[in-house]
């Protein structure tokens, strides 16, 4: 059996929970769009073709902001083709997915879709085939109040108030080779600060996420970020990251320990957005946008036809992706201070946290448990996770930490939350953690998610002795534990203690 013993205390704190940080993401691919969010005709469809099982099922992960269009679509995109009356809209050849995109869809239904959902919009520009002006042509027409061309087009669309979005992309992936308008890191650099520099210009509220790496495996992982900040460090505030995780040749234990990696990404690019800062002596501290994250199955490989609605990547995932996702959560958690905004992707059917059927149901996939818990429970202050858990060795990430785990604490409300992974795949852990500064607490609830079921189910066997909180983790497990302030009703879920005393 493996043993992990760690330790909280209220003071130790990251910082408060970042709400962004629990982001998703819309793109025009395969069907996340069509007949995922947007299906006129659906049972289920509103006045605007929007699926309310899609809605419903949203508003209940409960995802806080989600980006749009894309992702490598965004790439060729042009946004005035999404708008205006439905009937005059173009088709055309989408070259990022090799789909033909009939504009349907565009800013005003994802505006609407987004408010009845109630997640704030992030929108990405296209930074590979068009620049500067279509950029802030589309910032006019998104936030402009009216009386120029722009604002009146929109209000001759039907929508009289701004759209008032906040955050936007500078491009997508640019430093990928497979991005329509791939560029170096410089003419990148170059591209993101002017347009950010015009588009303040107009709206001086944005908020501005230049792109970082498309993974962290990409030889220019590093470089890029580092020329792209000399050049436009002054005018953005975020720096994105991007990661997919998959399981290579069978290697369980390098999978389930993917999270080492997103720690290892996060660090390095603070670290050179730090050193960049250091060197323009800049008061103002760059945060990270974690813009695109998640487990993958398929290959992603765009049809070789031109197809209306390709499928791809429809993937369906296990509750072992679910522990992986956890865990991944955990990562953006522990580096709440500097990574405020993070899209797991994407929303529906493309690696979805929502499964749909063309006119039939739809569903949550078992990655949307961690991520639905974390977002519920994860309130107050990230808290730092000291102590630690036995290691074991991994091909890809060399030792890591069999037990892995991230906690916040909310003062307000007087709960304590413990999200916990025991990422050894054959032996349980047993898990102790030292509680101190916080006032009387008593377990509330403990569920756990691991391949022996479906859903999360109660995690027995649970105690706090002594200021010590006790459990025992399944092999390849995913485990949250809340605890309250002492008169938080507990729920009954095998959960026990026999000392309520203060944990100091
Ligand atoms: O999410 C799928 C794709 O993955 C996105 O379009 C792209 O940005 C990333 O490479």
């Amino acid at each position: 059996m493996a043993s992990a013993r760690l330790a909280l205390h209220r003071e130790f704190t990251v910082g408060p929970v970042p709400p962004r940080l629990f982001g998703s993401f819309v793109e025009h691919m395969g069907r996340c769009v069509y007949t995922g969010i947007f299906e006129p005709g659906h049972p289920t469809a509103d006045e605007d073709g929007l699926r309310g099982d899609v809605l419903g099922l949203v508003r209940d992960i409960g995802p806080t902001v989600v980006r749009y269009p894309g992702g490598n679509f965004v790439s060729g995109y042009r946004w005035e083709d999404g708008v205006g009356p439905v009937e005059q809209r173009p088709r055309r050849l989408d070259r990022a997915w090799h789909s033909v995109e009939s504009n349907r869809f565009g800013l005003g239904e994802f505006a609407r879709w987004a408010e009845r959902a109630g997640v704030e919009p992030m929108l990405a520009l296209n930074l590979g085939t068009r620049g500067v002006q279509e950029a802030c042509d589309l910032l006019e027409y998104a936030n402009h109040p009216g009386g120029t061309e722009l604002s009146d087009l929109r209000r001759a669309h039907g929508r009289e108030e701004p759209f008032g979005v906040r955050l936007w992309c500078l491009g997508n992936e640019l430093d990928g080779p497979w991005q329509v308008g791939h560029k170096t890191a410089y003419e990148y650099g170059r591209l993101a600060a002017e347009t950010a520099r015009a588009m303040r210009k107009i709206d001086a509220s944005v908020e501005l996420v230049a792109c970082g790496s498309s993974n962290s495996g990409m030889a220019t992982f590093g470089e890029w970020e580092r020329i792209v900040l000399e050049e436009a460090y002054d005018q953005v505030d975020h720096i994105s990251a991007h990661a997919y995780y998959r399981q290579r040749d069978g290697d369980l234990p390098s999978y389930l320990a993917s999270a080492v990696d997103t720690d290892r990404m996060i660090e390095a690019v603070v670290a050179t957005a730090d050193a960049v800062r250091a060197r323009k002596r800049s008061r103002k501290q760059l945060t990270v946008s974690f813009d695109e994250w998640n487990v993958v199955k398929s290959s992603g490989s765009p049809p070789r036809q031109w197809e209306d609605l390709p499928h791809i990547q429809g993937d369906e995932y296990t509750v072992t992706d679910a522990v992986v996702v956890g865990t991944l959560l955990h990562s953006l958690l522990r580096h709440g201070d500097r990574v405020v905004i993070a899209c797991q992707a994407q929303l529906v059917n493309v690696l979805g946290l929502v499964r749909t059927e063309p006119g039939g149901p739809a569903w949550a996939q078992p990655i949307a448990l961690p991520f639905r818990e974390v977002r519920r429970l994860a309130t107050g202050e990230v808290l730092r996770v000291g102590g630690r858990s036995d290691r074991h060795a991994t091909e890809r990430h060399g030792e890591v930490d069999t037990v892995d785990a991230a906690a916040t604490w909310d003062d307000d409300a007087g709960t304590l939350a413990l999200f916990v992974a025991n990422r050894d795949a054959e032996t349980p852990a047993a898990l102790e953690v030292a509680l101190a500064g916080f006032p009387v607490l008593q377990p509330a609830t403990a569920r756990t998610l691991h391949p022996g079921g479906e859903q999360l189910q109660a995690l027995p066997g649970v105690t706090l002795d002594d200021g010590v909180l006790r459990a025992g983790l399944p092999p390849l497990s995913w485990s949250v534990l809340q605890l309250g302030a002492a008169g938080v009703p507990t729920n009954g879920n095998g959960v026990g203690s026999r000392d309520p005393g203060h944990q100091d």
